[in-house]
């Protein structure tokens, strides 16, 4: 099967596309609430250390790996290796498309449902209580929540299908700037709010006593998640990198831009839990609950609602298509079915599979697998175990089995950019980044204690 290969146009298209992956409900929906569950600043700072000394080595290596080979994860490494092994890498990333596709739909669908109540001046002179009230009431539902994921589905298929990803592309760089300068107002507010600091002490003074396997095994899922690591992603986008990007430095904006963006949902959101005593570890629900309240009080708080949630909603849709990426290209490129064919396919079983999550809040919440409801559940399975597993390999391959000097050529750039130190970088992806996932694995079943 043939497949077009055209390439970015400019240095920033580049990183809007693996940026707009990078950045949506993970950093503002999933950093939030699972920094509530694991004691809020001890988490942060063990999901920075990830980030820096896991997240980056591995983004490059997806990288290199990436635009050396000019293809996505499955023939990336047919390309070059001869051994199947590495196949596992894509089955896995494929795996942990699936599943990841199944929830977000879910958050997505509940954004825009919150769009909807925005529209509809819903939040308008209800307290803290009863806003919680509107969002489980809704979220446990059996129609509207699924309803609202099948169109979302049904928008990023018919984006993937379309290609008209390029123009969504586009449209990112000005509309992801606007939601940061409206989570940016969302922070003054929040900070300024009475009782705030607690939320702030909260998010930023490490509580080193919650330390636990939990907290290790989470924070390092999240960072594989909120990076988009791991399953052959950003090894895609990198495929159609041209000659000059510069590796590195790519890999740096890309982590720092997503994670100063979940920082800045942290501190509009931390303040108003402590403000209108909601619980910091309210579970998924956590932002919905919470910053409706903040848009009460704010002057233009109809309007910015609603503007929100229709850019969380985009921020969604520009990482659901690269989700659904994943598994429209193992379908067309592997199995040989056309792009609209694997595209109908693989959106309709995720479709499914998403809505069995959906239930999984409300009527089948008693439905539990090792004490975990099926949204739960697939959470973990991917983002904890499959994405750390799959960046384990990627950065195994760059350190150990890909020579040298092409590591060195395409960091790089064939001898034009100078690389800041190669013995650093291949001490990251050769020991420090696969040992260290090792380590909290084992650590998180119970194996070591520390
Ligand atoms: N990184 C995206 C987010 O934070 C989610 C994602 C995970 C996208 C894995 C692609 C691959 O919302």
């Amino acid at each position: 099967m043939k497949t077009e290969r055209d390439s970015f146009s400019s240095k920033f298209g580049v990183i809007a596309a693996a940026a707009g992956s990078a950045i949506g409900l993970g950093n503002i929906w999933k950093f939030p609430y699972i920094a509530g569950e694991n004691g809020g600043g001890v988490f942060l700072i063990v999901y920075l250390v990830f980030i820096l000394l896991i997240g980056i080595p591995v983004m490059m290596s997806e990288f290199i790996i990436g635009r050396k080979a000019h293809k996505n994860v499955f023939g990336a490494f047919r390309e070059l290796t001869n051994s199947g092994f590495w196949k596992i890498i894509g089955v896995m990333g494929v795996m942990a498309a699936f599943f990841i596709l199944s929830f977000y739909g879910t958050v997505a669908g509940w954004t825009m449902e919150f769009l909807i109540l925005a529209i509809t001046d819903s939040f308008s002179g209800r307290d803290a209580h009863e806003i919680e009230q509107l969002f489980s009431t809704f979220s446990e539902g059996a129609y509207k929540p699924v309803i609202f994921q099948i169109i979302f589905m049904a928008i990023t298929a018919l984006i993937v299908i379309g290609g008209i990803r390029k123009g969504i592309e586009k449209y990112t760089k000005i509309l992801m700037p606007l939601l940061i300068v409206i989570i940016l107002y969302l922070d003054i507010t929040a900070v300024s709010l009475k009782g705030g600091g607690e939320g702030l002490r909260f998010l930023f003074n490490p509580d080193f006593s919650k330390l636990s396997p939990k907290l290790f095994i989470d924070a390092l899922g999240h960072a594989f998640f909120t990076l988009s690591l791991g399953m052959g992603v950003l090894m895609t986008y990198a495929s159609y990198f041209q000659k000059d990007t510069n590796l590195t430095s790519t890999s740096v904006s890309v982590a720092m831009a997503d994670t100063i963006i979940a920082l800045l949902a942290g501190i509009a959101i931390f303040p108003a839990v402590f403000a209108f005593s909601t619980e910091p570890a309210a579970g998924p629900g956590l932002v919905f609950i919470t910053l409706p309240n903040i848009f009460e009080l704010i002057p233009g708080g109809y309007v910015f609602s609603i503007l929100f949630f229709l850019l969380l909603a985009v921020a969604a849709l520009t990482s659901s298509i690269s989700i659904l990426e994943v598994v429209v290209a193992y379908l067309s490129e592997e199995k040989d079915i056309s792009r609209t064919k694997a595209t109908i396919l693989a959106a309709s079983a995720i479709t499914v599979t998403g809505v069995l999550c959906t239930l999984s809040i409300g009527p089948l919440s008693d439905f539990l697998i090792f004490g975990f409801n099926i949204f739960e559940l697939l959470d973990k399975v991917a983002s904890n175990i499959l994405l750390p597993l799959g960046g384990m390999l990627i950065s195994i391959f760059v350190g150990w089995k890909m020579k040298r000097h092409i590591v060195i050529d395409e960091l790089s750039n064939y001898g034009k950019v100078r690389i800041a130190s190669i013995h650093l970088f291949m001490f990251l992806v050769r020991y420090l980044a696969p040992i260290a996932i090792f380590f909290v694995f084992l650590h998180g079943i119970g194996i070591i204690k520390i």
